[in-house]
């Protein structure tokens, strides 16, 4: 059985007590996917001040061994927290979060928000009862997503399809260096199943990385589905753990990049339209 609930947050520590400033959120991805998270909750709590850190030096998650990817998250967190000291912290990442979230939640005194595939609400929708996840190699591979499928789909045909390239290609996009059309597909592909009559008519995309490319994704797609972003739903479970959240003057966005290389002008531009503007190193010791 899941013995975790990764979007319930904690009771305990709290998120909404009483605090001197605006709530602090840290905002927490491999790369850059995340920032379609960041770009949810920044919308719907707008007073509140935003950190955006991405492991950008150990991207791609996707095929990292657990143990490897456990200890990792864990000390980008540590100095991310120590930096920062947020209020709640979102883990923007279905590849860590269905790892990871119960080692952060006994390793630090905050809340924590997991980013998982939303298998529930995509086999309640479809009609045709055949949906596919769309995710990293590990995210598919985990017990937990298998546990989500025996759990909450057994009325569908669940097709869990494991990408290798997508979330790069996604970040590539956001570089100026957009895949082709053909790679695209490629990956796109086996997420879209026709048998006894039957099409699949949900893909759940679960990874933060693929709403970035979510206009390539329907106009590449064999036939129109319906696409699955979690983003508004973990930007709903933050502000609901924030409680009521304080006016007071607005705080810019910051993003912390554990990779030391400059971001070319597309990224910084991309960055821009999500407020981002501030771009600064974290080094991470160990992990
Ligand atoms: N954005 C991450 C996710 O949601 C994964 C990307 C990666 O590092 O492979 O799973």
């Amino acid at each position: 059985m899941v013995k975790f609930d990764l979007l319930a947050g904690t009771a305990a520590p709290n998120a909404s007590a009483p605090r001197d400033r605006v709530p602090r959120i840290l905002v927490f991805d491999s790369g850059l996917g995340g920032l379609t998270v960041h770009g949810e909750i920044a919308r719907i709590t707008p007073s509140a001040e935003l950190i955006y850190v991405a492991d950008t030096e150990v991207f791609p998650y996707g095929q990292l061994a657990e143990d490897v990817l456990i200890a990792r998250v864990r000390a980008v967190i540590a100095e991310a927290v120590k930096l920062t000291e947020p209020d709640i912290a979102v883990i923007a990442c279905n590849t860590a979060s269905t790892l990871v979230l119960p080692v952060l939640r006994s390793a630090f005194d905050i809340p924590f928000v997991g980013t998982v595939p939303a298998i529930k609400p995509a086999c309640e929708q479809s009609l045709s009862k055949r949906i596919s996840v769309l995710a990293t190699p590990g995210t598919v591979m985990r017990d937990y997503t298998r546990e989500l499928v025996a759990v909450h789909a057994q009325s569908c045909d669940v097709t869990l399809v494991g990408s290798t390239r997508l979330a790069g290609f996604a970040q590539d996009e956001l570089f100026g260096a957009p895949a082709s059309d053909a790679d695209l597909i490629e990956e796109l592909r086996p997420a879209f199943v026709e048998k006894g009559g039957a099409r699949t008519d949900i893909v759940v995309l679960a990874c933060t990385h693929y709403p970035l490319i979510l206009h390539r994704l329907v106009a590449l797609a064999p036939w129109p589905v319906t696409f699955i972003d979690s983003a508004p739903a973990i930007a709903r479970r933050t502000a609901q753990l924030l409680g009521d959240v304080k006016e007071g003057p607005q705080l810019p966005a910051r993003a912390f990049f554990t990779g030391s290389e400059a971001a070319p002008p597309p990224l910084r531009a991309a960055l821009g339209t999500y407020g981002l503007s501030d771009i600064q190193t974290l080094k991470v010791s160990g992990g």
